[in-house]
């Protein structure tokens, strides 16, 4: 049988090629949560939160297993102690965030994050990119993008674009694990739609 041989948490999978880790996790009924991944997209590794374990040939490493390709023989546990801990701590990082977004919460309890742990910054974005790249790569509308660079760096609709295309799509908004796409878009339609004349 063709394919490619690898073990994750503990049971036989075999992946097809050129599948991720956390292609092939899936694929074998196996979890490991994610919140920069959507199956439509071109994968980007940026939140880092699907981080699992993986070894071979007796070397062990931390992989990013929505950008990681699937490898013979690979042998990969999603829960240990160093990927919960850091998974932990990113949870923590964002919630200083987005206090109130019910997936980061579900998150927080199931890995036993403080959400206290982090001064509270609430910039409500955590720069997943969902938005940004399911409208570009997906609906190819560039309605909204990424303004300024590093702890600035923010989301912001194109009113032209969106005033055109945002009333009858809004597809993006359920991908956004805080909700605050919708408040920006809701924002920006009161404040810089072009007037109709
Ligand atoms: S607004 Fe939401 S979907 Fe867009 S980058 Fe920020 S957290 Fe992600
Ligand atoms: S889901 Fe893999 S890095 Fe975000």
């Amino acid at each position: 049988m063709s394919g490619i041989p690898l073990k994750i948490d503990g049971k036989d999978v075999l992946a097809q090629e050129g599948m991720t880790v956390l292609e092939a996790a899936r694929s074998a009924g196996i979890s490991i949560p994610t919140l920069c991944h959507h199956e439509k997209l071109a994968p980007v590794g940026c939140c880092r939160i699907c981080i699992v374990e993986a070894s071979q040939r007796g070397a062990s490493r931390l992989i990013v297993s929505c950008v990681y390709p699937v490898e013979a023989d690979l042998v990969v546990t999603t829960r240990t102690e160093k990927v919960d801990r850091i998974r932990r701590t990113l949870l923590e990082l964002f919630l200083a965030h987005a206090p109130d977004s019910p997936i980061l919460g579900e998150l927080a309890r199931e890995y036993g994050a403080n959400r206290d742990r982090f001064d509270k910054e609430p910039s409500f974005c955590v720069h997943c990119g969902l938005c940004v790249r399911y409208c570009a790569e997906v609906k190819k509308k560039h309605a909204v993008g990424f303004i300024d660079r590093g702890i600035w760096k923010e989301i912001s609709f194109v009113p032209e674009i969106a005033a055109k295309e945002c009333g009858a799509c809004k597809e993006c908004f359920p991908l956004c694990p805080t909700s605050y796409l919708q408040a920006v878009f809701v924002l920006t339609e009161a404040l810089a739609f072009p007037k109709e004349r």
